[in-house]
């Protein structure tokens, strides 16, 4: 029996830019999906997933990956969950060259589904890591965060970038353009999430953006305009002492980004009423920027606020059902004890 755990993320920076080649900076936040997996002696896969949903489900189906799961919940929400768990399986068959392997998997996760901090990209990575050790194949990082990239992309059609992978794999704050990753040096940075109880459908949201910038050329340019605010971004970074806590000009200047980096994503019209809601609350308390993180629609928003205000302000802003604050998790994937 094995369990790994690996951690969420915030978008920083630059989330649908990324997917046109521009920078971004997503960071591992220490909230997680944990998976255990046993090796079995069939070709089944067993899937215990009681935190994926709000009902909770357990999946049993035998054979290749894309069985048909024999359970009563909505098949959306099924598809979602297993289509990811597949892939991962799938990943695992492949690196250790046999297509034979059956797991039992019990899945639990702290992260809401399809809410921008990056939950498929956890379980994906986290199940892949254990898998492969159950069956004794430990995969370096690096590996990992390949083999998970490839399994998201395979699920959403070839639509993602390597951001929630590879900074869920490695924890952090990271960098990703196009396929080249990196990790950064930062500072304990003071994330305040809202989450208005939704998810986006990162697939539309992507297809959108790109429609946008075919019709409009302008629109083309708003994402130009996100790749310099990330590259401002990481300059910041790199210049700023990695001492805890970050000083208040580093605060202020990061948060004055993040918000430009909010409106160019409203301009390409990924913004939604209720993350609207909780980003001006946010700022309206004293948060030094908010922006929508991950697709948008719906889900999470980020804000930096190292005083408790953005918390109990957006306890009380009725679009938001849940506040957190989250720290940069620099572990990333880990082996949890048994
Ligand atoms: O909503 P999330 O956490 O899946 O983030 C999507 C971020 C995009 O840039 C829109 C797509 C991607 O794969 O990077």
């Amino acid at each position: 029996m094995t369990t790994v755990s690996a951690p969420g993320k915030v978008y920083l920076f630059g989330e649908h830019a990324v997917v046109y080649g521009e920078p971004a900076i997503p960071c591992a936040i220490d909230r997680r999906a944990t998976v255990t997996a046993d090796l079995r002696e069939d070709d089944h896969i067993r899937v215990r997933a009681a935190d994926l949903t709000l009902d909770g489900f357990t999946v049993e189906y035998a054979g290749s990956v894309g069985g048909q799961p024999d359970v009563a919940v909505p098949e959306e929400l099924v598809d979602a969950a297993m289509g990811y768990i597949d892939a991962a399986v799938a990943a695992v068959r492949s690196a250790v060259e046999d297509p034979q392997l059956g797991f039992d998997l019990t899945v639990t996760s702290e992260l809401p589904l399809g809410a921008g901090l990056g939950s498929s990209a956890a379980v994906v990575v986290a199940t892949i890591d254990a898998a492969s050790r159950a069956c004794g194949a430990p995969l370096d990082r690096r590996r990992l965060a390949q083999l998970a990239y490839e399994a998201e992309a395979a699920v959403q059609g070839g639509n993602a970038s390597r951001a929630d992978t590879f900074a869920s794999t490695m924890g952090g704050a990271v960098r990703v353009e196009g396929d080249q990753t990196q990790m950064l040096a930062a500072p304990q940075l003071p994330f305040v999430v809202g989450y208005d109880g939704g998810a986006g459908e990162t697939g539309a949201l992507v297809a959108a953006v790109r429609a946008l910038c075919e019709t409009h050329p302008p629109a083309a340019r708003v994402i130009e305009t996100i790749g310099r605010v990330v590259s401002e971004g990481e300059q910041l970074l790199a210049a700023a002492p990695h001492d805890d806590p970050p000083s208040e000009s580093l605060l202020t200047e990061l948060g004055g980004l993040m918000d430009i980096n909010h409106g160019l994503l409203a301009a390409l019209g990924v913004s939604g009423q209720s993350l609207e809601a909780m980003v001006w609350a946010a700022r309206e308390a004293g948060a030094v920027g908010a922006k929508l993180t991950g697709a948008g629609g719906a889900g999470c928003i980020v804000s930096l606020d190292p005083t408790p205000e953005t918390t109990r302000a957006l306890r009380y802003t009725p679009a938001c059902v849940e506040v957190f604050r989250a720290e940069l998790d620099t572990d990333g994937a880990r082996v949890e004890p048994r």
